[in-house]
Protein backbone atom coordinates (compact mmCIF):
# COMPACT_ATOMS: atom_id res chain seq x y z
CA UNK A 1 0.00 0.00 0.00
CA UNK A 2 1.48 3.42 -0.79
CA UNK A 3 0.87 6.46 1.40
CA UNK A 4 1.28 9.92 0.25
CA UNK A 5 0.68 12.21 3.22
CA UNK A 6 0.41 15.94 2.27
CA UNK A 7 1.23 16.92 5.86
CA UNK A 8 4.59 15.16 5.69
CA UNK A 9 5.72 16.61 2.28
CA UNK A 10 4.88 20.22 3.69
CA UNK A 11 6.88 19.54 6.46
CA UNK A 12 9.68 18.51 4.55
CA UNK A 13 9.68 21.29 2.58
CA UNK A 14 10.51 23.81 6.09
CA UNK A 15 13.38 21.36 6.73
CA UNK A 16 16.98 23.32 5.73
CA UNK A 17 18.79 22.24 2.99
CA UNK A 18 21.88 20.80 5.17
CA UNK A 19 19.22 18.78 7.36
CA UNK A 20 18.31 17.51 3.84
CA UNK A 21 21.15 16.65 2.77
CA UNK A 22 22.17 14.70 5.70
CA UNK A 23 18.86 12.94 5.72
CA UNK A 24 19.05 10.11 3.04
CA UNK A 25 15.49 9.40 1.85
CA UNK A 26 13.62 12.39 2.24
CA UNK A 27 12.19 12.54 -1.42
CA UNK A 28 10.63 9.24 -0.80
CA UNK A 29 7.08 9.15 -0.79
CA UNK A 30 7.26 5.96 1.29
CA UNK A 31 5.52 3.24 0.97
CA UNK A 32 3.64 0.89 3.93
CA UNK A 33 5.89 -2.00 4.58
CA UNK A 34 5.04 -4.84 6.76
CA UNK A 35 6.70 -7.70 7.42
CA UNK A 36 6.20 -10.39 10.16
CA UNK A 37 8.69 -8.00 12.48
CA UNK A 38 9.85 -5.23 9.46
CA UNK A 39 7.38 -2.60 10.37
CA UNK A 40 7.57 0.54 8.02
CA UNK A 41 4.80 3.28 8.92
CA UNK A 42 6.51 6.49 7.61
CA UNK A 43 8.93 7.20 5.25
CA UNK A 44 12.39 6.78 6.31
CA UNK A 45 13.58 9.37 8.21
CA UNK A 46 9.76 9.89 9.50
CA UNK A 47 8.71 13.33 10.82
CA UNK A 48 10.39 12.91 14.48
CA UNK A 49 13.77 11.59 13.44
CA UNK A 50 14.45 14.82 10.78
CA UNK A 51 13.11 16.66 13.82
CA UNK A 52 15.54 15.37 15.97
CA UNK A 53 18.19 15.55 12.88
CA UNK A 54 17.33 19.36 12.83
CA UNK A 55 18.19 19.56 16.60
CA UNK A 56 21.34 17.85 16.03
CA UNK A 57 22.94 19.88 13.38
CA UNK A 58 22.23 23.00 15.10
CA UNK A 59 24.30 21.74 18.60
CA UNK A 60 26.48 18.50 17.77
CA UNK A 61 29.88 18.44 16.20
CA UNK A 62 29.29 17.88 12.83
CA UNK A 63 32.01 14.51 12.54
CA UNK A 64 29.34 12.40 15.13
CA UNK A 65 26.25 13.67 12.62
CA UNK A 66 26.95 10.96 10.03
CA UNK A 67 24.96 8.16 11.69
CA UNK A 68 24.38 4.96 9.42
CA UNK A 69 21.10 5.15 9.76
CA UNK A 70 18.64 8.54 9.50
CA UNK A 71 16.18 6.97 11.71
CA UNK A 72 16.40 7.53 15.56
CA UNK A 73 15.68 4.88 17.72
CA UNK A 74 13.16 5.15 20.62
CA UNK A 75 13.08 1.40 21.78
CA UNK A 76 15.62 -1.74 21.11
CA UNK A 77 15.19 -5.81 22.16
CA UNK A 78 16.47 -8.27 20.74
CA UNK A 79 17.66 -8.27 16.90
CA UNK A 80 15.01 -5.24 16.90
CA UNK A 81 14.99 -1.46 16.52
CA UNK A 82 12.01 0.28 17.01
CA UNK A 83 12.48 4.21 15.83
CA UNK A 84 10.98 7.35 17.56
CA UNK A 85 8.22 7.81 14.34
CA UNK A 86 6.92 3.87 15.30
CA UNK A 87 8.93 2.41 12.22
CA UNK A 88 10.38 -1.35 13.43
CA UNK A 89 13.77 -2.51 11.53
CA UNK A 90 15.28 -5.63 12.35
CA UNK A 91 18.86 -4.91 13.26
CA UNK A 92 22.21 -6.54 11.51
CA UNK A 93 24.66 -3.65 12.84
CA UNK A 94 24.15 -4.78 16.92
CA UNK A 95 25.69 -1.20 17.35
CA UNK A 96 28.77 -2.28 15.91
CA UNK A 97 28.70 -5.57 17.40
CA UNK A 98 28.23 -4.62 21.02
CA UNK A 99 25.04 -6.35 21.25
CA UNK A 100 25.73 -10.26 21.14
CA UNK A 101 23.20 -10.75 23.89
CA UNK A 102 20.31 -8.26 22.14
CA UNK A 103 19.14 -4.94 22.86
CA UNK A 104 18.30 -4.78 26.50
CA UNK A 105 18.25 -8.22 27.32
CA UNK A 106 15.68 -8.48 30.79
CA UNK A 107 18.79 -10.12 32.69
CA UNK A 108 21.24 -7.29 31.69
CA UNK A 109 18.78 -4.26 32.78
CA UNK A 110 17.61 -6.09 35.66
CA UNK A 111 21.20 -6.36 36.79
CA UNK A 112 22.05 -2.45 35.76
CA UNK A 113 18.59 -1.27 37.78
CA UNK A 114 19.69 -3.24 40.95
CA UNK A 115 23.32 -1.92 40.32
CA UNK A 116 22.20 1.89 40.13
CA UNK A 117 20.23 1.38 43.34
CA UNK A 118 23.21 0.08 45.57
CA UNK A 119 26.10 2.41 44.33
CA UNK A 120 26.97 3.93 40.98
CA UNK A 121 30.80 4.75 41.10
CA UNK A 122 33.92 4.87 43.64
CA UNK A 123 36.54 4.13 41.71
CA UNK A 124 37.77 0.71 42.19
CA UNK A 125 41.40 2.01 43.09
CA UNK A 126 39.81 4.12 45.81
CA UNK A 127 37.14 1.97 47.34
CA UNK A 128 37.03 -1.65 45.59
CA UNK A 129 33.77 -3.28 45.01
CA UNK A 130 32.69 -7.23 44.15
CA UNK A 131 31.13 -6.87 40.39
CA UNK A 132 34.78 -6.00 39.19
CA UNK A 133 36.33 -9.53 40.89
CA UNK A 134 33.51 -11.24 39.51
CA UNK A 135 34.30 -9.89 36.02
CA UNK A 136 37.56 -10.72 36.32
CA UNK A 137 37.42 -14.30 37.68
CA UNK A 138 35.10 -15.19 34.49
CA UNK A 139 37.17 -13.30 32.15
CA UNK A 140 40.22 -15.49 33.56
CA UNK A 141 37.93 -18.74 33.52
CA UNK A 142 37.00 -18.25 30.24
CA UNK A 143 40.26 -17.09 28.53
CA UNK A 144 42.73 -19.94 26.69
CA UNK A 145 45.47 -21.35 27.87
CA UNK A 146 46.86 -23.59 31.49
CA UNK A 147 48.17 -20.55 32.68
CA UNK A 148 47.66 -17.58 35.66
CA UNK A 149 46.06 -14.63 33.98
CA UNK A 150 44.69 -11.62 35.76
CA UNK A 151 42.87 -8.78 34.23
CA UNK A 152 42.56 -4.98 34.09
CA UNK A 153 39.20 -3.21 33.41
CA UNK A 154 38.77 -0.01 31.31
CA UNK A 155 36.62 1.62 29.17
CA UNK A 156 36.66 1.10 25.45
CA UNK A 157 38.31 -0.89 23.02
CA UNK A 158 40.93 1.48 21.94
CA UNK A 159 41.97 2.15 26.11
CA UNK A 160 42.34 -1.63 26.32
CA UNK A 161 44.56 -1.73 23.40
CA UNK A 162 46.76 1.50 24.62
CA UNK A 163 46.69 -0.48 27.80
CA UNK A 164 47.63 -3.68 26.46
CA UNK A 165 51.09 -1.69 24.55
CA UNK A 166 51.95 -0.10 27.71
CA UNK A 167 52.04 -3.39 29.43
CA UNK A 168 53.93 -5.35 26.98
CA UNK A 169 56.35 -2.26 26.74
CA UNK A 170 56.86 -2.40 30.18
CA UNK A 171 57.20 -5.87 30.77
CA UNK A 172 59.75 -6.38 28.02
CA UNK A 173 61.41 -3.34 28.36
CA UNK A 174 60.88 -2.80 24.27
CA UNK A 175 59.28 -0.27 22.24
CA UNK A 176 58.41 -2.00 18.91
CA UNK A 177 54.73 -2.82 18.06
CA UNK A 178 53.79 -5.07 15.13
CA UNK A 179 50.67 -4.35 13.60
CA UNK A 180 48.72 -5.54 10.31
CA UNK A 181 47.10 -4.27 6.89
CA UNK A 182 43.73 -3.65 7.02
CA UNK A 183 43.95 -3.80 10.65
CA UNK A 184 41.68 -1.33 13.08
CA UNK A 185 42.43 -0.84 16.87
CA UNK A 186 40.91 2.57 17.86
CA UNK A 187 40.74 6.90 17.21
CA UNK A 188 43.27 7.76 20.07
CA UNK A 189 46.91 8.85 18.75
CA UNK A 190 48.58 5.41 19.27
CA UNK A 191 45.25 3.11 18.41
CA UNK A 192 44.76 5.81 15.11
CA UNK A 193 48.73 5.07 14.42
CA UNK A 194 48.12 1.46 14.65
CA UNK A 195 44.88 1.48 12.63
CA UNK A 196 45.39 0.81 8.79
CA UNK A 197 42.60 3.35 7.19
CA UNK A 198 43.65 6.91 6.01
CA UNK A 199 40.72 7.94 5.50
CA UNK A 200 38.13 8.94 7.41
CA UNK A 201 40.40 7.49 10.43
CA UNK A 202 44.22 9.03 9.99
CA UNK A 203 44.36 11.85 7.84
CA UNK A 204 44.90 15.35 8.91
CA UNK A 205 45.94 13.95 12.18
CA UNK A 206 49.58 13.17 12.21
CA UNK A 207 51.91 12.95 13.51
CA UNK A 208 51.50 9.56 14.29
CA UNK A 209 52.62 7.30 17.11
CA UNK A 210 56.60 6.33 16.42
CA UNK A 211 57.50 2.42 16.64
CA UNK A 212 54.67 1.03 14.86
CA UNK A 213 55.27 -1.35 12.05
CA UNK A 214 52.89 -2.89 9.67
CA UNK A 215 52.86 -6.38 8.24
CA UNK A 216 50.71 -8.23 5.96
CA UNK A 217 47.76 -10.05 7.50
CA UNK A 218 47.89 -13.21 4.91
CA UNK A 219 43.94 -14.68 3.86
CA UNK A 220 43.39 -17.16 1.29
CA UNK A 221 40.78 -14.72 -0.43
CA UNK A 222 44.17 -12.20 -0.98
CA UNK A 223 47.59 -13.47 0.53
CA UNK A 224 50.15 -11.16 -0.41
CA UNK A 225 52.80 -13.34 0.82
CA UNK A 226 53.22 -16.91 1.86
CA UNK A 227 52.99 -17.62 5.31
CA UNK A 228 56.62 -19.10 5.98
CA UNK A 229 58.13 -15.48 4.41
CA UNK A 230 56.66 -13.47 6.87
CA UNK A 231 59.15 -13.71 9.18
CA UNK A 232 62.01 -13.03 6.86
CA UNK A 233 59.57 -9.93 5.91
CA UNK A 234 59.22 -8.57 9.29
CA UNK A 235 63.23 -8.37 9.97
CA UNK A 236 63.14 -6.41 6.65
CA UNK A 237 61.12 -3.54 8.50
CA UNK A 238 62.33 -3.90 12.26
CA UNK A 239 64.86 -5.47 14.54
CA UNK A 240 62.55 -8.12 16.04
CA UNK A 241 64.85 -7.72 19.51
CA UNK A 242 63.49 -4.23 19.96
CA UNK A 243 59.51 -5.29 19.22
CA UNK A 244 57.18 -5.30 22.16
CA UNK A 245 54.34 -6.75 20.72
CA UNK A 246 52.48 -8.08 17.80
CA UNK A 247 49.11 -6.68 17.73
CA UNK A 248 46.57 -8.56 15.85
CA UNK A 249 42.78 -9.37 15.65
CA UNK A 250 42.27 -12.99 14.81
CA UNK A 251 39.43 -12.10 12.20
CA UNK A 252 39.87 -8.82 11.22
CA UNK A 253 36.49 -6.46 11.60
CA UNK A 254 36.36 -3.22 10.31
CA UNK A 255 38.96 -4.66 7.76
CA UNK A 256 36.16 -6.53 6.29
CA UNK A 257 35.92 -9.80 8.45
CA UNK A 258 38.74 -11.64 7.04
CA UNK A 259 39.81 -14.91 7.89
CA UNK A 260 43.68 -15.43 8.60
CA UNK A 261 45.02 -18.55 5.76
CA UNK A 262 45.79 -21.53 7.73
CA UNK A 263 48.64 -21.55 9.75
CA UNK A 264 49.04 -17.84 10.18
CA UNK A 265 48.46 -17.08 13.59
CA UNK A 266 50.35 -20.16 14.69
CA UNK A 267 53.15 -18.73 12.85
CA UNK A 268 52.44 -15.41 14.27
CA UNK A 269 52.89 -17.29 18.05
CA UNK A 270 56.31 -18.44 16.91
CA UNK A 271 57.65 -16.21 15.58
CA UNK A 272 57.19 -13.88 18.67
CA UNK A 273 57.90 -16.80 21.21
CA UNK A 274 61.29 -17.24 19.32
CA UNK A 275 62.06 -13.63 19.71
CA UNK A 276 60.82 -12.73 23.00
CA UNK A 277 57.73 -10.67 21.66
CA UNK A 278 54.51 -10.79 23.23
CA UNK A 279 51.45 -11.72 21.20
CA UNK A 280 48.02 -9.55 21.81
CA UNK A 281 44.90 -10.78 21.02
CA UNK A 282 42.35 -7.76 19.82
CA UNK A 283 39.20 -9.73 20.76
CA UNK A 284 37.47 -6.10 20.51
CA UNK A 285 34.95 -6.44 17.99
CA UNK A 286 35.81 -10.92 17.22
CA UNK A 287 35.41 -11.69 20.46
CA UNK A 288 32.08 -12.57 23.23
CA UNK A 289 30.65 -15.04 21.46
CA UNK A 290 30.22 -14.19 17.58
CA UNK A 291 32.23 -16.92 15.92
CA UNK A 292 30.74 -19.94 18.02
CA UNK A 293 34.02 -19.20 20.81
CA UNK A 294 33.80 -17.05 23.45
CA UNK A 295 37.32 -15.74 22.34
CA UNK A 296 37.92 -15.88 18.27
CA UNK A 297 41.44 -17.29 18.96
CA UNK A 298 40.07 -20.38 20.46
CA UNK A 299 39.19 -21.38 16.54
CA UNK A 300 43.41 -21.68 16.58
CA UNK A 301 45.64 -23.75 19.11
CA UNK A 302 47.07 -20.49 19.80
CA UNK A 303 47.56 -18.83 23.71
CA UNK A 304 48.08 -15.13 23.49
CA UNK A 305 49.80 -13.28 25.92
CA UNK A 306 47.42 -10.66 26.81
CA UNK A 307 43.80 -10.81 25.05
CA UNK A 308 42.13 -7.34 24.37
CA UNK A 309 37.93 -7.54 25.08
CA UNK A 310 35.55 -5.26 24.81
CA UNK A 311 31.95 -3.97 22.61
CA UNK A 312 29.45 -6.93 23.28
CA UNK A 313 31.13 -7.71 26.89
CA UNK A 314 28.72 -5.17 28.52
CA UNK A 315 26.27 -5.37 26.04
CA UNK A 316 26.43 -1.74 25.33
CA UNK A 317 27.75 -0.40 28.70
CA UNK A 318 31.21 0.77 28.55
CA UNK A 319 33.73 -2.10 29.72
CA UNK A 320 37.06 -3.26 27.90
CA UNK A 321 39.51 -5.67 29.36
CA UNK A 322 42.91 -6.60 29.19
CA UNK A 323 43.46 -10.05 30.16
CA UNK A 324 47.03 -10.92 30.53
CA UNK A 325 49.77 -13.76 31.64
CA UNK A 326 50.03 -12.88 35.36
CA UNK A 327 53.63 -12.59 35.12
CA UNK A 328 53.94 -10.02 32.68
CA UNK A 329 50.70 -8.11 34.03
CA UNK A 330 52.05 -8.42 37.55
CA UNK A 331 55.06 -6.52 36.63
CA UNK A 332 53.68 -3.21 36.61
CA UNK A 333 53.63 -0.96 39.70
CA UNK A 334 50.74 0.10 40.86
CA UNK A 335 48.77 3.18 39.58
CA UNK A 336 50.18 2.99 36.29
CA UNK A 337 47.47 1.76 34.21
CA UNK A 338 43.65 2.68 35.21
CA UNK A 339 41.59 5.88 34.97
CA UNK A 340 38.49 6.99 37.13
CA UNK A 341 35.95 5.48 35.45
CA UNK A 342 37.60 2.11 34.42
CA UNK A 343 35.66 -0.86 35.34
CA UNK A 344 32.07 0.94 36.54
CA UNK A 345 30.56 -1.26 39.40
CA UNK A 346 27.31 -0.87 36.35
CA UNK A 347 28.88 -1.89 33.54
CA UNK A 348 30.83 -5.19 35.61
CA UNK A 349 27.13 -6.07 36.68
CA UNK A 350 26.23 -6.21 33.05
CA UNK A 351 29.29 -7.82 31.59
CA UNK A 352 28.62 -10.81 34.44
CA UNK A 353 25.33 -10.88 33.25
CA UNK A 354 26.49 -11.49 29.29
CA UNK A 355 28.84 -14.14 30.19
CA UNK A 356 26.18 -15.76 32.24
CA UNK A 357 23.37 -15.21 29.77
CA UNK A 358 25.98 -16.82 26.79
CA UNK A 359 26.57 -19.73 29.25
CA UNK A 360 22.97 -20.50 29.74
CA UNK A 361 21.56 -19.41 26.99
CA UNK A 362 23.90 -21.92 24.98
CA UNK A 363 24.47 -18.79 22.65
CA UNK A 364 28.22 -20.20 21.52
CA UNK A 365 26.38 -22.90 19.90
CA UNK A 366 23.81 -20.51 18.65
CA UNK A 367 26.53 -18.34 16.89
CA UNK A 368 27.45 -21.93 14.83
CA UNK A 369 23.86 -22.21 13.81
CA UNK A 370 23.31 -18.22 12.88
CA UNK A 371 26.40 -19.27 10.68
CA UNK A 372 25.01 -22.42 9.22
CA UNK A 373 22.09 -19.91 8.16
CA UNK A 374 23.76 -17.09 6.93
CA UNK A 375 25.86 -19.39 4.96
CA UNK A 376 22.95 -21.06 3.29
CA UNK A 377 21.85 -17.69 1.92
CA UNK A 378 24.63 -16.16 0.99
CA UNK A 379 26.33 -18.91 -0.65
CA UNK A 380 23.57 -19.33 -2.96
CA UNK A 381 23.32 -15.53 -3.97
CA UNK A 382 27.05 -16.35 -4.36
CA UNK A 383 26.05 -18.58 -7.27
CA UNK A 384 23.71 -15.82 -8.18
CA UNK A 385 25.12 -12.69 -8.35
CA UNK A 386 28.63 -11.87 -10.32
CA UNK A 387 28.99 -8.90 -7.85
CA UNK A 388 29.59 -11.19 -5.07
CA UNK A 389 33.05 -11.60 -5.11
CA UNK A 390 33.47 -13.47 -1.36
CA UNK A 391 31.93 -14.76 1.19
CA UNK A 392 33.91 -15.61 4.69
CA UNK A 393 33.81 -16.17 8.42
CA UNK A 394 33.30 -18.18 10.92
CA UNK A 395 30.10 -18.63 12.78
CA UNK A 396 27.92 -15.68 13.21
CA UNK A 397 30.65 -13.43 12.23
CA UNK A 398 30.20 -13.31 8.38
CA UNK A 399 31.22 -11.03 5.56
CA UNK A 400 30.43 -10.30 2.05
CA UNK A 401 32.28 -8.78 -0.46
CA UNK A 402 31.06 -6.98 -3.36
CA UNK A 403 33.67 -6.58 -6.19
CA UNK A 404 33.30 -5.23 -9.71
CA UNK A 405 35.39 -8.21 -11.09
CA UNK A 406 35.82 -11.90 -9.52
CA UNK A 407 39.04 -12.06 -10.79
CA UNK A 408 40.45 -8.86 -9.70
CA UNK A 409 38.67 -8.35 -6.67
CA UNK A 410 38.64 -4.53 -8.33
CA UNK A 411 35.86 -3.33 -5.36
CA UNK A 412 32.38 -2.38 -6.09
CA UNK A 413 31.93 0.13 -3.25
CA UNK A 414 29.59 2.20 -4.74
CA UNK A 415 27.40 -0.54 -5.08
CA UNK A 416 27.67 -1.82 -1.80
CA UNK A 417 26.85 1.87 -0.33
CA UNK A 418 23.36 1.47 -2.48
CA UNK A 419 22.88 -2.34 -1.13
CA UNK A 420 23.05 -0.80 2.72
CA UNK A 421 20.92 2.37 1.56
CA UNK A 422 17.77 0.06 -0.03
CA UNK A 423 18.08 -2.31 2.84
CA UNK A 424 17.99 0.31 5.46
CA UNK A 425 15.03 2.00 3.37
CA UNK A 426 13.22 -1.24 3.65
CA UNK A 427 13.60 -2.13 6.95
CA UNK A 428 17.03 -3.85 7.50
CA UNK A 429 19.99 -1.85 9.45
CA UNK A 430 23.34 -3.14 7.99
CA UNK A 431 26.53 -2.85 8.68
CA UNK A 432 29.47 -2.15 5.84
CA UNK A 433 32.88 -2.69 6.49
CA UNK A 434 36.29 -3.24 4.01
CA UNK A 435 39.35 -1.44 3.70
CA UNK A 436 37.47 -0.36 0.65
CA UNK A 437 34.06 -0.04 2.17
CA UNK A 438 32.88 -2.79 -0.11
CA UNK A 439 31.80 -5.57 2.63
CA UNK A 440 28.43 -6.29 4.37
CA UNK A 441 29.91 -7.47 7.92
CA UNK A 442 26.58 -9.15 10.19
CA UNK A 443 27.49 -7.93 13.35
CA UNK A 444 23.97 -9.42 14.40
CA UNK A 445 22.73 -10.39 18.16
CA UNK A 446 23.01 -14.05 18.51
CA UNK A 447 19.61 -13.76 20.33
CA UNK A 448 18.23 -13.14 16.35
CA UNK A 449 15.35 -15.83 15.59
CA UNK A 450 15.68 -17.98 12.86
CA UNK A 451 12.45 -15.88 11.34
CA UNK A 452 13.90 -12.60 11.84
CA UNK A 453 17.09 -13.41 10.34
CA UNK A 454 15.10 -14.71 7.07
CA UNK A 455 12.96 -11.87 7.04
CA UNK A 456 16.08 -9.77 6.52
CA UNK A 457 17.81 -11.86 4.20
CA UNK A 458 14.69 -11.33 2.02
CA UNK A 459 15.08 -7.51 1.85
CA UNK A 460 19.22 -7.73 1.37
CA UNK A 461 18.43 -10.46 -1.60
CA UNK A 462 16.28 -7.91 -3.17
CA UNK A 463 18.95 -5.25 -2.94
CA UNK A 464 21.82 -7.46 -4.20
CA UNK A 465 19.70 -8.94 -7.12
CA UNK A 466 19.02 -4.78 -8.20
CA UNK A 467 22.73 -4.02 -7.81
CA UNK A 468 23.27 -6.66 -9.84
CA UNK A 469 21.37 -6.19 -12.23
CA UNK A 470 22.22 -1.96 -12.50
CA UNK A 471 25.99 -3.21 -13.08
C1 LIG B 1 39.05 -4.83 16.51
C2 LIG B 1 38.81 -3.51 17.19
N1 LIG B 1 39.73 -3.03 18.02
C3 LIG B 1 39.55 -1.85 18.67
C4 LIG B 1 38.42 -1.10 18.47
C5 LIG B 1 38.24 0.21 19.18
O1 LIG B 1 37.21 0.09 20.11
P1 LIG B 1 36.47 1.40 20.67
O2 LIG B 1 35.71 2.00 19.53
O3 LIG B 1 35.60 0.89 21.77
O4 LIG B 1 37.54 2.30 21.17
C6 LIG B 1 37.43 -1.57 17.61
C7 LIG B 1 36.22 -0.78 17.34
O5 LIG B 1 35.50 -0.98 16.39
C8 LIG B 1 37.63 -2.80 16.94
O6 LIG B 1 36.72 -3.30 16.09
Amino acid sequence: MSLVDNRYHRYILRVPEKTKRQAVFVEKIWEVIMGTFISLKTAIPGPKSLELAKRQANVVAAPMCDALSPAWIAEGHGALVTDVDGNTFIDLTGGWGCMAVGHSHPRVTAAIKDQAEHFLHTDFTAVPYEPYVTVCEKLVRLAPGNLEKSVALFNNGAEAIENAVKIARYATRRTGVVVFDRAFHGRTLLTMTMTHKAHPYKNGFGPFAPDVYRMPFITPYDPSINVNEWEKLLTTYVDPSTVACFVVEPIQGEGGFRVPSDGFLEMLREVSSKYGILLVADEIQAGVGRTGKFFSIENWNVVPDIICSAKSLAAGMPLSAVIARKDIMDKLPGSTIGGTYVGNPVACRAASEVIDIIEDEHLLDRAIAIGKLIRSHWDAWKDKYEIIGDVRGIGAMQALEFVKDRTTHEPATMLNGQIIKECLRNGVLVAGSGIYGNCIRMLVSLEITDEQLTEAFAVMETAVARANASR
